[in-house]
């Protein structure tokens, strides 16, 4: 690796300001972000017209290793994270085994140090038993619980379980919300054949309502850091707006780009848990997300083969692939006018950091780990399930236009993806969470 990287004369995304500049990385970390341009270093790269960016850190990914690697594993999804400009990720627990003990989620850490291109952690998934894992746990961003039932059967709805749960652990919450007996209602009351479209209807908004109102009131009555993953109705952004900071909450891009209309066009590919909603709910994240209601954004990456996903609903699997182009498709937005640089380096790369309390990322500021996108705003390009480096090979985003797309990421300060090209050497370093006890969102500013 080059001992000094010179970015020269980029447009750089600091915190709070975008500025041309040049910035120099030494030892895996940012040196200075006001490096002389003239500065000496190993290797210069020559950035003018070109906007740096702190890599993404995407907290909601499946990346199904161990276990179900003929959708993903830690390889392939990591270079899919490196082509994407996503830096770091958080992986859930849904994989055979599940990560639902200490020992797994060490042999999960041990796995990944010798896949990742791309730093990584994972959480460790609470089931109705496992109240002793959960607490001795570290090396984790957190809790997850599926409070709703999705791909991998983890369902924990017992509200004694929940109330020790939230009572005994300190590590951050994070759950799936989804009322199972909402859902088991919605389906008992449909007359099959079913098509896709009632995938909206069983996973109706009362569901996730309901269950984002339960685990809300339980971190609340626990005074237990808890953030909310894919929020997709309108009526969560406005519970969420009345939040303190203790609730955290996170948008996906298939719920921000897509709605129950994109059901004739895309079938059981458009088919995710919580299922997809309406325009009117599509709108209401992006207003969430203007106005901090919702935090961050995440992709909830899971793919399943295509194959699996062509069979007949219900059979279908639920999930879509999407770290490869989840900065591209917000990159578009930024061209669009919907949103800047500076609410992106926020929603995806700082705020991230923040809830997780993960250490010396999310930020272009000297000390910080070199964790770094460089991004063409110019460029555009058709997506393609052909260019997809994930393995199940497609995307949702199929045949769409877009305009802004990366163009180099590093990771420690080395590269892994430049010139079209992924590195294929492990790259990526266990992440490192600093949970302060009762700390949240509030504690960096
Ligand atoms: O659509 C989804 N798929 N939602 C989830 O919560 C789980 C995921 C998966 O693992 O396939």
């Amino acid at each position: 690796m080059p001992q000094r990287t010179l970015i020269r004369d980029a447009t750089v995304v600091l915190p709070g300001e975008t500025a041309r500049t040049s910035v120099l990385i030494e030892g895996g970390r940012i040196a200075r972000v006001d490096a002389a341009p003239h500065t000496r270093a190993d290797e210069v790269v020559e950035a003018a017209g070109l906007h740096l960016l702190p890599g993404v850190i995407d907290d909601q990914v499946h990346f199904r290793d161990p276990g179900l690697t003929h959708k993903e594993d830690l390889r392939t999804g990591s270079r899919a994270c490196a082509a994407g400009g996503v830096t770091s990720f958080l992986e859930m627990p849904n994989t055979v085994p599940q990560t639902v003990t200490v020992e797994a989620l060490a042999a999960k850490l041990d796995r990944a140090s010798r896949r990742c291109i791309v730093n990584y952690g994972f959480y460790i998934g609470a089931t109705t038993e496992n109240l002793d894992e959960l607490v001795r746990a570290t090396r984790t961003p957190g809790i997850k619980i599926f409070i709703g039932s999705s791909t991998g059967n983890m369902l924990v709805d017992d509200q004694e379980c929940l109330e020790a749960i939230f009572a005994e652990t300190t590590l951050p919450i994070t759950a799936h919300c989804e009322d199972e007996a909402t859902v088991r209602a919605n389906a008992a009351a449909l007359t099959p054949p079913l098509a896709i479209e009632d995938h909206s209807r069983i996973r109706d908004h009362r569901a996730a309502v309901t269950a984002t109102l339960r685990a809300i009131d339980l971190a609340m009555r626990h005074r237990h850091r808890f953030h909310v993953l894919h929020v997709s109705t309108a009526d969560e952004v406005a519970i969420l707006a009345k939040q303190n900071d203790l609730i955290t909450a996170e948008a996906c891009p298939h719920h921000l780009f897509l709605d129950t209309s994109d059901y004739a066009r895309l079938g059981t590919l458009a088919q995710m848990n919580p299922s997809l909603k309406t325009a009117h709910d599509r709108a209401a994240l992006w207003r969430g997300l203007a106005s901090g209601a919702i935090q961050i954004l995440a992709t909830d990456h899971a793919p399943h083969t295509l194959e699996e996903k062509r069979a007949p609903y219900p059979a279908s699997p639920s999930g879509v692939p999407a770290v490869e182009l989840f900065l591209p498709l917000m990159l578009n937005e930024v061209n669009r006018g919907r949103c800047t640089l500076q609410d992106l380096a926020g929603w995806m790369s700082d705020g991230p950091a923040r809830i997780w309390d993960i250490v010396d990322k999310g930020r272009i500021e000297p000390g910080y780990d070199a964790d770094l996108v460089l991004v063409d705003m110019a460029k555009e390009r058709q997506v393609r399930n052909e260019d997809q480096h994930c393995m199940c090979g497609w995307t949702p985003w199929h045949g769409t236009r877009l305009q802004g797309w990366p163009v180099r990421t590093w990771v420690g300060g080395r590269t892994v993806f430049a010139d079209g090209r992924v590195a294929t050497e492990p790259r990526g370093r266990e992440l490192v969470f600093d949970h302060p006890r009762g700390g949240y969102w509030a504690t960096r500013d």
